[in-house]
């Protein structure tokens, strides 16, 4: 595959497969051959709209399909762990939008499905492929900030969204956890790891999803993460990492940072930017960029976004779940967790702070 441009296949015709789409017609290197829609008309729509030579009215099509190399799954988040899995098992690399799954049991399967069959997949965490928070992680790793103690993340819109939307629909996986929270949990995972304890509290809808979420994560080496998310307030999304030996301060919109300070004990604040040959700030040609270099080098799971961290978010989010008592149709418990106690039980009837909006 080294001097061939990488064949992609979209999955689903909604608001990201466009999105992705127009990034990748931007990437040399990169051709999009085919998209899968539920409907016939919906995928041959999106084919004429960005020249797409094949278009399938169905998932199964686009999962067989042999000149295709890798496929971006871009359904909501219920559908990820079938729309991946079909993937997976028909040989097809994949690359699948975040939240990875619903639960932890379902990103289970399909990283297990990945690994049996050799093939390539990863979260679609494009946070984690930002040249800048690389940047970030990469000075907090070199101990720029001593020992990490304090994580602060978090990521509100103010919508409104009507109960119709997905956003509140628990069938597919609504509220701002899984949709929002996931990138301060995902933020606080790449810095810290996976927590030693979760607690949590959220606003719930009528329907019985979260409005707002806030987490407070504790860890081994005693770091503390204060997280929150939001479908209901346009909160700052800034976020700030505090360690023995300073802070680093990421303004609004940390998850794709157009800049971030470094405040050294002792020392004048530094500036660190984006880099305009990055391209534009918010922009998936990173993660894009990252799966075909992947790809191109053999390998089945990118560095970048590790299986075994996307694995730990989805423990997380699950622990959160558990705390503030929102299951998805069909979910019998969500606590999949490890080391992560309960600071209530776990009892559908049990009380829950409920607020209606
Ligand atoms: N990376 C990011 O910055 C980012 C931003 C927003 C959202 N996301 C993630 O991307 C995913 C899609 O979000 P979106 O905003 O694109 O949603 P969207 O605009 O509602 O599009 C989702 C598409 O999935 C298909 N679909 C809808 N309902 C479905 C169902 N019940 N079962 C199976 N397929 C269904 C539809 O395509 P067809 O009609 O063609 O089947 C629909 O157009 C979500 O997991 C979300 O969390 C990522």
């Amino acid at each position: 595959m080294a001097e061939q441009r990488v064949r992609w296949g979209i999955l689903a015709t909604g608001g990201m497969a466009a999105t992705f789409t127009a990034d990748l017609v931007d990437l040399p290197d990169a051709e999009v051959v085919a998209v899968a829609s539920r409907t016939e008309a919906s995928a041959k729509a999106f084919a004429e709209r960005f020249g797409i030579p094949r278009a399938y009215g169905d998932w199964e099509s686009l999962a067989r399909d042999e000149d295709v190399d890798v496929v971006y799954v871009a359904t909501p988040h219920a559908s990820h762990r079938a729309a991946a899995g079909l993937c997976l098992t028909a040989g097809r690399n994949v690359l699948c939008e975040k939240p990875f799954t619903l639960n932890v049991r379902e990103a289970e399967e399909l990283v297990a499905l990945a690994r049996e069959r050799g093939v390539f997949l990863m979260e679609a965490m494009w946070m984690y492929c930002n040249p800048l928070v690389r940047r970030l992680k990469a000075l907090v790793d070199d101990g720029a900030i001593g020992e990490v103690r304090t994580l602060q993340a978090d990521f509100g819109l103010a919508g409104p969204f009507p109960p119709a939307h997905r956003l509140r629909d628990p069938a597919q996986g609504g509220g701002a956890l899984l949709d929002l929270g996931v990138y301060p949990v995902s933020f606080a995972q790449l810095l810290l790891g996976e927590p030693a304890e979760v607690t949590a509290r959220a606003v719930l809808s009528p329907e019985g999803v979260d409005l707002q979420t806030g987490a407070l994560l504790s860890y081994d080496g005693g770091a503390l993460a204060s997280l929150h998310c939001s479908i209901t307030g346009g909160t700052p999304n800034t976020a700030s990492v505090t360690g023995s030996e300073g802070r680093i301060d990421i303004p609004g919109g940390f998850f794709a940072p157009e800049r971030f300070v470094l405040h050294r004990d002792g020392r004048d604040p530094e500036e660190f930017t984006a880099d305009p040959a990055d391209g534009p700030r918010v922009s998936l040609r990173h993660e894009a960029r990252e799966v075909m270099r992947a790809l191109r080098a053999g390998e089945t799971e990118s560095p970048l976004v590790p299986l075994d961290g996307t694995l730990a978010v989805m423990r997380t989010l699950d622990a959160i779940r558990d705390r503030v008592g929102v299951r998805y149709p069909g979910e019998h418990t969500t606590a999949h967790t490890t080391g992560q106690t309960a600071d209530h039980p776990t009892d559908p009837s049990a009380p829950r702070e409920v607020t209606p909006a």
